[in-house]
């Protein structure tokens, strides 16, 4: 029986010290006070002061501390220890308080007994699932009564696409699938050779594991353009600083959020 979480956890503490470095994290300009959040998940979620919030899946921190800046009683939950470290150290050096757990997500409820008002998750996390019903059974037990759930994401339309913009992958099949390619997809040329397992769903997979769970869908957004170079010389950045298709002839679904709410 093969161990996806070890895995998968090797492949992100190998990428954590590249993804540090990248322009694409851009640390620099973060600890001189630049939020890392976009402009999608700042307004969706608005005003987060005071408010308890739970980041699953939250790489090295920058978003965490980037809600907890914003005033949020923020702890951040990650599988890799080195990006659980790096995120610590941030959050000294930049003196913002933020709790973080090293866990999968999946054993997280044996080490934190706490709920919150808002579970946040976004921008390249639903690959990592490997248990859509379980995950949304997890974000239920962390939500207190009347909690938000928030969630902004790669369209799962995009899934059937490879990076140089083909059909290439079938929508309805959930993986797991072995990804051995080189680079990371902040850094496409670093010198990291992959292995991991990846899981795919669809927009009704993640709609309907929320529901089945009892959360009441405020609202599902679709949007034609990401927040970063997805498909790499297919792209353009627009006035708003978005990467969206430099063919205009075609328009994609390329990011979605959805806000959930259990209800009291
Ligand atoms: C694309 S990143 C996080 C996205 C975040 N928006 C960012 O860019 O910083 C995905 C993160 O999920 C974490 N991860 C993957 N599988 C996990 C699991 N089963 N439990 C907890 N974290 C996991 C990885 O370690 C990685 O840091």
């Amino acid at each position: 029986m093969i161990d996806y979480s070890k895995v998968n956890k090797k492949w992100w503490n190998e990428v954590t010290s590249i993804h540090a470095k990248s322009a694409l994290y851009n640390l620099n300009n973060f600890k001189k006070g630049k939020t890392s959040l976009e402009s999608i998940e700042k307004e969706e979620l608005g005003v987060v002061k005071g408010k308890s919030l739970l980041h699953l899946m939250c790489h090295f921190g920058m978003d965490t501390l980037s809600w907890a800046r914003e005033g949020a009683i923020a702890t951040g939950v990650d599988l890799s220890d080195h990006s659980i470290m790096l995120a610590q150290q941030l959050s000294r050096e930049i003196k913002v308080p933020a709790d973080f757990i090293c866990s999968d997500i999946y054993n997280l409820p044996q080490v934190l007994d706490k709920k919150f008002d808002i579970v946040f998750t976004s921008y390249g996390v639903l690959c990592w699932v490997k248990d859509i019903k379980k995950w949304a059974r997890l974000i239920s037990h962390f939500l207190k009564d009347g909690g938000t759930f928030y969630i902004v994401e790669l369209h799962p339309f995009c899934n059937i696409l490879s990076h140089d913009l083909k059909l290439y992958y079938k929508y309805f099949d959930k993986g797991p699938y072995i990804d051995d390619s080189t680079g990371t997809y902040a850094d496409w040329d670093a010198d990291v050779k992959g292995l991991t397992y990846e899981w795919s769903y669809t927009m009704g997979d993640v709609i309907n594991s929320l529901i089945g769970v009892g959360l009441t869908i405020e609202y599902v957004h679709e949007f034609p353009f990401s927040t970063y170079d997805q498909f790499p010389g297919f792209m353009e950045i627009n006035k708003k600083g978005q990467y969206v298709l430099k063919n205009k002839k075609i328009q994609l679904p390329l990011l979605f959020s959805l806000k959930a709410i259990k209800p009291a």
